[in-house]
């Protein structure tokens, strides 16, 4: 009788679905980018979207962001559709790639003023303060964000995306460019605000042992198509594995074998 039970309402907000893709599929001219993508995130869940390079990732989760129009299919993300109704979502959801920088003439500060008033955030200068702090940049606020580095530059954009207490995080290689002790650092930070916040996060990496120790579930695509989903230990289980790391290897060769 699963279908009759009904959650407590509490229970039922801390767990609202925040995306839900069905049968999404973009292409680029003759490239098949995404295939029929059938994703799901919760509210508390950090869902791991793992897949080597070009597996369509950064497309999916700019489809999220409304930066994108999928070719077929549908995408909710916070039960509205994120391509025409992008600019209410962006009130509860932010984004993060090592590969995307904010303006690099600016300063530090000027920057995240900038960002807290795009998002309205009320008292920014203690919100902002307060996130330099937890990354421990704070030393770094008059600084031009041209001039940081790599790691400096991704610990800023993490700060951006965390200004408008966002519902929904979408994080793509968000560590890549950390040493790993600041790598650790950041992860420890995002657990802890995830699990505070009660945030759901998409979250895209190529470290496997860092994917096991951030990820609730996991959804693996190759080539646009999904290969599996589920919680790490079945994964595990199911392709006989001892690590993800070796899952990874075996989907991928064994993807490119059938692949025409
Ligand atoms: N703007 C674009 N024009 C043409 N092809 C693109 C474009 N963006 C991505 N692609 C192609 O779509 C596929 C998926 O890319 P992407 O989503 O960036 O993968 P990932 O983030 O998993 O590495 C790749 O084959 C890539 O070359
Ligand atoms: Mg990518």
């Amino acid at each position: 009788m699963w279908h009759n039970f009904r959650m407590p309402s509490k229970s039922r907000a801390e767990h609202e679905p925040l995306v839900v893709t069905k049968n999404l599929c973009r292409t680029y001219g003759r490239i098949r980018a995404l295939q029929n993508l059938n994703l799901s995130l919760r509210r508390g869940e950090i869902l791991g979207l793992l897949g080597p390079n070009g597996a369509g990732k950064t497309t999916a989760i700019h489809i999220l962001l409304g930066l994108l129009a999928a070719t077929s299919g549908e995408a909710s993300v916070l039960g509205l559709s994120p391509f025409k109704e992008r600019h209410q979502i962006a009130k509860r959801v932010n984004f993060s790639s090592a590969y995307v920088q904010l303006p690099s003439n600016l300063k530090v500060m000027e920057n995240l003023t900038l960002y807290a008033k795009l998002y309205g955030v009320p008292n920014s200068p203690s919100k902002i303060q307060e996130l330099l702090e937890l990354f421990e940049i704070t030393h770094l606020r008059n600084r031009i964000t041209g001039s940081l580095s790599a790691g400096e530059k991704t610990r800023l954009g993490l700060i951006k995306c965390l200004l408008n207490d966002p519902l929904l995080l979408l994080l793509d290689e968000p560590t890549v460019s950390l040493d790993p002790e600041m790598a650790d650092t950041v992860r420890k930070i995002l657990k802890r605000i995830q699990r505070e916040r009660n945030m759901g996060i998409l979250y895209t990496s190529h470290n496997m042992p860092e994917v096991q120790e951030m990820c609730d579930r996991i959804l693996f695509i190759h080539q646009g198509r999904t290969i599996t989903e589920g919680l790490p230990g079945d994964i595990l289980k199911a392709f006989e594995s001892q690590t993800l790391e070796q899952v990874f290897i075996k989907i991928v060769r064994s993807g490119d074998l059938i692949s025409p």
